[in-house]
């Protein structure tokens, strides 16, 4: 049976090709498989880069691109009637080269036998060296054990060169495929958060409302989530990589949850922060309002031909005058932005690439420029205000961490948000958790 997305995958390895040129040679691994801990492994996640050219999923697969001859040749592993009784199905060289449409297919014993020959003659290897020193060592004998056969006119490749420049570019720019698959990780994570808002009460404990998430993204068909879910009470939104999702949570406290889940490798990435009790009320209200317009701001700044650092700029600007107003922060607007003063209340950027890797691959900067924005980039637009207790921050504005972030595709037109299925403005989600409360009532 032939994979229903196979051209899809076919014609990204053709146009990597064309970029690479008939004179060179790419060799791609996935990814190993890792252990957790003594024979128990984490849960398989393949390369991205190699799965964005092949959709193939198994553990112990490389990709060949052959320029001179156009071909590509997978190495993955043999069925074996005994291990599948254990580990579940494999391809196999000759299913997966037919499901898959490669050219050829061996068994991955065989790549130090067969690779030589598809190297030699070859000017240009192009391949991911850094990542793994195994590998890194097994692409270097490959080029010695062709060297060491010049004197029969074998040809090694001159030069190597960083398959993932011309991946990472490739990536950037998302094809319908991707797109599709993306609004539907959107879509499971919109719901997850919109359950998790639901399900949110005084006295509850941050993990129950990371299992809510959990449970919807699996519901739904998500394989995992794309990321450790944060789940911070109170205190807690002012630790940025908060995982630990222990702390029980307080009536008047706000909880930031920034989750998403993995769809067919694709990520999704959602922060929302909303107050325990369902309503929102003094510092906490004005802070939500502030970085919601921030956010505002940095959406409408989001269109073809802008620069990415536009949106930041727009929620630093926001987000500024937000500290000044509160007096956390002394002095004129142009003054905190232009001495940095703001970064102590809001120090991440305003967003990142998102696609297959949740801080997805991509160059920010071209020249030394900041990049302009184009249709197909895919980005998260998440500012914040952090609030950390302290001698000089008034009591009622302490503690208070507010993050909103959503994912959004750059289209011709501008922009559309692919996660505005869960509410953020404050009357939706107060509406939303009110609802909740009222069912809970006459249930
Ligand atoms: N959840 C990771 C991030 O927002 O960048
Ligand atoms: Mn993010
Ligand atoms: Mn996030």
């Amino acid at each position: 049976m032939t994979h229903p997305d196979l051209a899809v995958y076919a014609a990204r390895r053709a146009r990597l090709m064309a970029e690479l040129g008939s004179d060179a040679v790419a060799v791609l691994a996935t990814a190993p498989e890792r252990l957790r801990n003594r024979d128990s492994h984490y849960p398989y996640r393949f390369d991205s880069h190699f799965y964005y050219l092949t959709g193939f999923a198994e553990p112990e697969a490389v990709l060949v691109l052959h320029g001179a001859s156009g071909r590509s040749i997978l190495f993955c592993r043999e069925r074996d009637p005994e291990r599948e009784i254990w580990d579940g199905l494999r391809y196999g060289p000759q299913a997966a080269r037919e499901a898959f449409g490669f050219d050829e297919a061996w068994p991955i014993g065989e790549l130090d036998q067969r690779l030589p020959d598809w190297l030699s003659g070859q000017a240009a290897l192009h391949c991911v060296l850094g990542e793994d020193a195994a590998w890194d060592r097994r692409v270097l004998d490959w080029l010695q054990a062709l060297r060491a056969l010049a004197r029969n006119g074998v040809q090694a490749p001159r030069g190597m060169f960083d398959l993932r420049r011309v991946l990472d570019a490739m990536r950037l720019i998302k094809d319908e495929h991707e797109i599709a698959i993306m609004q539907r990780s959107a879509d499971i994570a919109a719901a997850a958060h919109c359950r998790a808002m639901r399900a949110t009460r005084p006295g509850m404990n941050e993990y129950q409302i990371e299992a809510e998430l959990l449970y919807e993204f699996r519901r739904q068909g998500a394989q995992a989530p794309a990321y450790t879910s944060i789940v911070a009470g109170g205190a807690h939104a002012c630790v940025l990589h908060y995982v630990e999702n222990n702390g029980w949570l307080a009536d008047g406290e706000l909880l930031l949850v920034d989750a998403g889940c993995e769809l067919d490798g694709y990520a999704s990435d959602i922060t929302r922060t909303f107050p325990v009790n369902g309503r929102f009320t003094g510092a906490a209200r004005d802070v939500y309002a502030c970085v919601l317009a921030a956010q505002a701001a940095a959406l409408e700044q989001v269109r073809p031909g802008n620069s990415w650092q536009a949106p930041h700029e727009a929620a630093v600007r926001v987000l500024a005058q937000g500290m000044l107003d509160w007096r956390l922060l002394q002095g004129s607007l142009d003054g905190v932005v232009e001495s940095g003063a703001y970064k102590r209340f809001y120090m991440h950027r305003t967003g990142h690439w998102l696609g297959l890797d949740v801080h997805d691959v991509g160059e920010y900067k071209q020249g030394g420029e900041w990049r302009p924005l184009q249709p197909g980039m895919v980005l998260t637009v998440e500012p914040g205000c952090y609030i950390r207790a302290a001698e000089d921050i008034p009591q009622a504005f302490c503690n208070i961490g507010v993050r909103i972030e959503d994912d959004v595709l750059v289209d011709v037109d501008g922009h559309r948000v692919l996660t505005s299925a869960v509410p953020s403005a404050m009357a939706g989600i107060e509406a939303l958790m009110a609802q909740a409360g009222e069912e809970r009532e006459h249930a």
